[in-house]
C-alpha cells in the first residue's frame, strides 16, 4: 500500500511540469524560521531561503498576520495603476524613502523577470535607443527579454535553444574596466547585478561600479541595477548599491521584496518613469502586478527588517559562517557578500557528493547557475548565532566525510 506521500510524489512527477530530470523530491509539510519539515517529521536547515526570498524567516508572524488581514479586506480589484490601494501605496512610499534619490517611483510586477522586462522597456523608451548591454555570467530571469541579457559566451548554454531572442544585445566582462568603452551613444541601457549572484557570488572590484556609473552618464545610457537577489538586506545594507555608493537610473527588485509572496518592481525617478504614460499610453501593463496581498506581505517584511535591526546584523552573521568554515582542507575559497556565501570546493564531483550528504544531514543548499563547484549558503537573515553554529557543524561533518 502506497502512503499519501508516495502518491503525492507520483502525482508531482506526472502532473507538475518538470524542469530537471532529477528534482530534489523532498515533500514539505510546514516551515518556520530557518527550518522546514517533511511529512515524516524530518527537519531541514534552509540554507537557500527559496533563493534569497525568505529573508524574514518562514511563517514570520507579522507577515502571516498582514497576509490574512489583507486577504479578508480585499484581493484583486482592478488591473494595475488605476485604483488607490493602501498596501501598494504604503509599500511604494516606504521603498521610495529607503532608496537614494531620485529613485522614487515604483512600478509593481509579479516576479524578477517581469521587473527586468519592464526596466528594459523603460530604458529603451526613455533613451529612444536600442542597444542593450549586460554582463557575462549574469542571470536576470527566464523570459525572452531577460534571457537575452544572460551574456555571451557563458549564457549560451541556457539560451541558444530559444533563439531568436532580442536583437542588439551584448555583454561585457564584469570588473573589466577597459570593456566599459563599449558603452557608447548607441547604448540604451546597461543591466548589471552589483554583486553577481548566479556567477557564484562575484563582488565588484574597487571603483568598478563607480566607473560604470560614470561611463553611462557620459554617453547618456541608463544604468539598471538588478538587486533581485541582493536587495532587501542580503548584502548587509538594505540595497547593495548603498554598500558601493552608486545610484542607478533604474533598480529591479523581487524575491525577498515580496516577503514570501510573488512581487517584483522596477523603480526609477518620476521623470524617467513618466515616459510610460504616453506615446503610447499604457507603456507597460499588468493585471496582477502589485497584488494587494503581496504588497501587504512585502510591506510587513520590510517593516520587520527595519524594526528589528536585522540588516545591521547581516555582516557579522555572514562573517561568523566564514570564520567557522574557512581553513577546512576541503574549502578552496569563500566568496561572500553579507549573508550570501559561495563555498568553493574547486571540483563538481565533490560538490555533488556534498549535496547528497547535505540532504542526509538535514541541510538544504545548492550550487549556482554558472558555478557548480561551490555550494550556496543563503539562510533567512533572521538566523541566530546558535543556528549558524549548528548548521556550520553539520556542514563541517559533511566536509570531513568528503
Ligand atoms: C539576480 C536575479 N535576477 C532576476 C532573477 C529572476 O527572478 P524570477 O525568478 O522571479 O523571475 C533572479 C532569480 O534567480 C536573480 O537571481
Amino acid at each position: 500500500m502506497k502512503n499519501q506521500n508516495q502518491i503525492l510524489r507520483q502525482q508531482f512527477l506526472a502532473h507538475i511540469g518538470q524542469t530537471s530530470p532529477s528534482p530534489q523530491l523532498i515533500s514539505v509539510e510546514r516551515a518556520e524560521g530557518v527550518y522546514f519539515y517533511t511529512p515524516e517529521g524530518k527537519r531541514y536547515f534552509d540554507l537557500i531561503s527559496g533563493v534569497s526570498v525568505s529573508n524574514v524567516g518562514h511563517a514570520n508572524p507579522q507577515v502571516v498576520e498582514a497576509v490574512c488581514r489583507q486577504a479578508k479586506d480585499y484581493m484583486h480589484i482592478m488591473v494595475y495603476g488605476e485604483m488607490v490601494e493602501r498596501p501598494q501605496v504604503e509599500y511604494a512610499t516606504l521603498i521610495a524613502n529607503l532608496l537614494p534619490d531620485p529613485l522614487n517611483s515604483v512600478y509593481f510586477l509579479n516576479s524578477g523577470a517581469e521587473a527586468v522586462e519592464g526596466a528594459l522597456k523603460l530604458a529603451k523608451r526613455y533613451t529612444g535607443r536600442t542597444e542593450m548591454i549586460s554582463m557575462r555570467r549574469a542571470y536576470h530571469g527566464s523570459t525572452h527579454g531577460a534571457m537575452s541579457m544572460m551574456g555571451f559566451p557563458e549564457g549560451e548554454e541556457w539560451k541558444s535553444a530559444f533563439r531568436p531572442l532580442l536583437p542588439d544585445c551584448k555583454a561585457l566582462e564584469f570588473n573589466n574596466f577597459s570593456d566599459l568603452e563599449q558603452i557608447t551613444e548607441r547604448t540604451a541601457l546597461v543591466l548589471c547585478e552589483p554583486v553577481q549572484g548566479e556567477a557564484g557570488v562575484r563582488l565588484p572590484d574597487e571603483g568598478y561600479l563607480q566607473a560604470l556609473r560614470k561611463r553611462c552618464t557620459e554617453v547618456g545610457a541608463l544604468l539598471i541595477f538588478d538587486e533581485i537577489q541582493m536587495g532587501m538586506g542580503r548584502s548587509g545594507e538594505m540595497f547593495a548599491m548603498q554598500k558601493y555608493g552608486v545610484t542607478p537610473d533604474i533598480v529591479c527588485l523581487a524575491k525577498a521584496f515580496g516577503g514570501g509572496m510573488p512581487l517584483g518592481a522596477f523603480v526609477s525617478s518620476n521623470q524617467i518613469m513618466n515616459t510610460l504614460q504616453h506615446n503610447p499610453v499604457l507603456g507597460h501593463i499588468t493585471t496582477f502586478g502589485g497584488h494587494p496581498v503581496c504588497c501587504a506581505a512585502g510591506l510587513a517584511a520590510t517593516k520587520y527588517l527595519l524594526d528589528n535591526n536585522i540588516v545591521e546584523q547581516v555582516e557579522s552573521k555572514g562573517r561568523l559562517y566564514e570564520q567557522l568554515l574557512e581553513g577546512h582542507p576541503e574549502v578552496v575559497e569563500i566568496r561572500r557578500s553579507g549573508l550570501l556565501l559561495a563555498v568553493e570546493l574547486g571540483c563538481s564531483e565533490k560538490l555533488f557528493r556534498m549535496m547528497d550528504m547535505f540532504i542526509e544531514s538535514g541541510i538544504l543548499s545548492d550550487w549556482f547557475l554558472y558555478c557548480d563547484t561551490a555550494f550556496r549558503i543563503s539562510p533567512p537573515l533572521t538566523i541566530s548565532e546558535q543556528e549558524i553554529r549548528q548548521s556550520a557543524e553539520l556542514i563541517i561533518e559533511c566536509l570531513n566525510n568528503l
